[in-house]
């Protein structure tokens, strides 16, 4: 028998910290902590076990993917503006092997033609963007049937 796989590491990039400051026309009124509390009971009833992470700092991002090898089974992210240009966190996350979905809280293709571009969207299984918190809800559902199918 396998063991459970249900560890899901949930990153967040640059200028996330500042949710509840930013434009709440793109990303809606709750903060981080409040995000967070959410996305963790959505997890619970899907059964799977949540850990938050935040860095402003690229370097501390690709670190902490280098980090999650045997300490979690898959990996929602939203790096904020890195999305669109960080080639580093790119292969850090490539490097984890880990199934991964990418989330945006605002819908980024209908914004700026610099926010279409994702240098991760080809590593991930999912990419869920513009739902706001229900994304990530969305983006756990994903996970649990990836991990489910290749138990
Ligand atoms: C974001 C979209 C990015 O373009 C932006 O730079 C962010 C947040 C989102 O969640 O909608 O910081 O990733």
């Amino acid at each position: 028998m396998s063991a459970v796989r249900n560890r899901i590491e949930i990153m967040h990039g640059v200028n996330l910290d500042q949710l509840g400051r930013r434009d709440p026309a793109h990303y809606g009124a709750l903060t981080i902590t409040e995000l967070e509390r959410s996305v963790s009971d959505a997890a619970a009833e899907l059964g799977l076990e949540t850990r938050f992470f935040q860095t402003n700092h690229e370097g501390e991002f690709v670190e902490h993917l280098h980090r999650l090898e045997g300490m979690a089974d898959g990996i929602i992210l939203n790096p904020g503006a890195w999305t669109h240009y960080s080639y580093a966190i790119r292969d850090a996350l490539e490097l984890t092997g880990l199934p991964a979905v990418e989330v945006h809280l605002s819908d980024v293709d209908s914004r700026e033609p610099w926010r279409r571009e994702s240098v991760i969207r080809e590593l991930c299984v999912g990419r869920v963007a513009g739902k706001g918190v229900d994304g990530y809800r969305e983006a756990l559902e994903i996970l649990a049937r990836e991990l489910e199918e290749n138990a």
